[in-house]
């Protein structure tokens, strides 16, 4: 059984190919970032049609480098939200042409539950009931993932996502986009403890997160300094790495203890992070806990999550229809449960 998988919900086309027996046989991904990065954030109109330009030619290649014909495939799994709607409009038509012509299912995937699935893609995957924290430049949230399908949010961002937080920051500070890796680069080199930034929503219960107090707070530490060295660049990037990261750790750490689990999964383009690697590696070892992080290559957003998801959604029975419709806006915790249930109801996505 072999599921094809296209992501086109932001800036990265990716097609991949899933097979039931060989695992991935096929993970193509394409970039725009450089489309996009005199503008220092996603234009969605120059998204959509950039997807339109790449997505079917690198179904094509996928196909071949898998040695794979048309009557080979069991299904098209496609992002059907949350993103861009332009975006996301681009790989659901396609999905739902080709399905349309080679008599096969296309299936709609929630893109926050391919990069949880990401995570799970491993020899030794998490068993089920465990925490997840799905941490990108859309979300930051923690969820109580009960079996596939089943998730309870326990706690989210009020205002920025932290890779949000992360770009806009790279962004004060004069660095590309995306700004995650770049701060991560530059706060290498910076000193230690020079500066001090808050660890927002900490000091009360509850594991909801806010980003953008922290971001002003780094606004105004950089209008202090007046103009900024090189050093001064490094050390704002570390102490905001830091502060990021341990806020993370903290609400990490509290959903645990709120639900007993013992199992963490991050996932999401943040999840890349090697502080946050390390810092939650130590936080859970200390807790008699285990984290569980995506391959470095399945991160940010690439084809193969939703290859995956859309072969799990096949298996436990989802079928669409074939009506072309996305949602840029999709709540996790709205998903059709896994086997057995009916997928195929609370599937069907409504408009935004
Ligand atoms: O999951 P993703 O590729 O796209 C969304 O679904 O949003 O996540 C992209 C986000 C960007 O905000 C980017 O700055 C952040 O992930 N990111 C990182 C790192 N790599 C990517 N943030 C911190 N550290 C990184 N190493
Ligand atoms: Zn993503």
């Amino acid at each position: 059984m072999k599921v094809i998988g296209i992501e086109t919900s932001c800036d990265e086309t990716g097609v991949a190919i899933y097979d039931a027996e060989a695992g991935l046989i096929a993970d193509l991904l394409y970039s725009q970032i450089d489309l996009h990065r005199n503008y220092g954030g996603v234009v969605p109109e120059i998204a959509s049609r950039d997807h339109i330009r790449k997505t079917l030619p690198m179904i094509v290649d996928a196909m071949a480098k898998a040695g794979c014909h048309s009557r080979d495939i069991s299904a098209i799994a496609y992002t059907a939200g949350p993103g861009l709607i332009g975006a996301l409009l681009v790989g659901a038509s396609i999905a739902k042409s080709l399905a349309l012509a080679w008599d096969i299912p296309a299936l709609g995937i929630h893109h926050m539950e391919g990069h949880l699935l990401a995570a799970t893609m491993s020899p030794n995957p998490p068993p089920y009931p465990f925490v997840a924290l799905l941490v990108s430049g859309g979300h930051t949230q923690l969820m109580e993932c009960r079996a596939h399908g089943q998730y309870v949010l326990l706690g989210e961002s009020q205002d920025d996502a932290a890779g949000e937080a992360f770009d806009k920051v790279a962004k004060m500070l004069g660095l590309a986009y995306p700004g995650g890796p770049q701060i991560a680069r530059v706060a290498e080199n910076g000193i230690p403890g020079r500066f001090i930034f808050p660890r927002p929503m900490t000091g009360k219960a509850g594991l909801d997160f806010s980003f953008s107090g922290l971001k002003t707070f780094v606004l105004n530490t950089i209008h202090d300094q007046g103009s900024l060295t090189a050093q001064d660049k490094a050390d704002i990037a570390w102490a905001f790495q830091e502060a990021v990261v341990d806020t993370i750790r903290i609400k990490c750490q509290r959903a645990i203890e709120h639900t007993g689990l013992d199992n963490l999964v991050i996932a999401g383009g943040v999840s890349a992070n090697q502080l946050l690697r390390a810092r939650l590696q130590v936080m859970t070892e200390k807790k008699g806990c285990a984290v569980h992080f995506p391959a470095a290559n399945l991160c940010t957003d690439n084809g193969a999550m939703i290859a995956y998801a859309g072969y799990l959604r096949l298996v436990s029975g989802q079928r669409d229809n074939l009506e072309i419709q996305v949602r840029p806006r999709w709540p996790m915790d709205q998903l059709a449960p896994g086997p057995g249930d009916s997928i195929q109801t609370s599937l069907q996505p409504s408009h935004t």
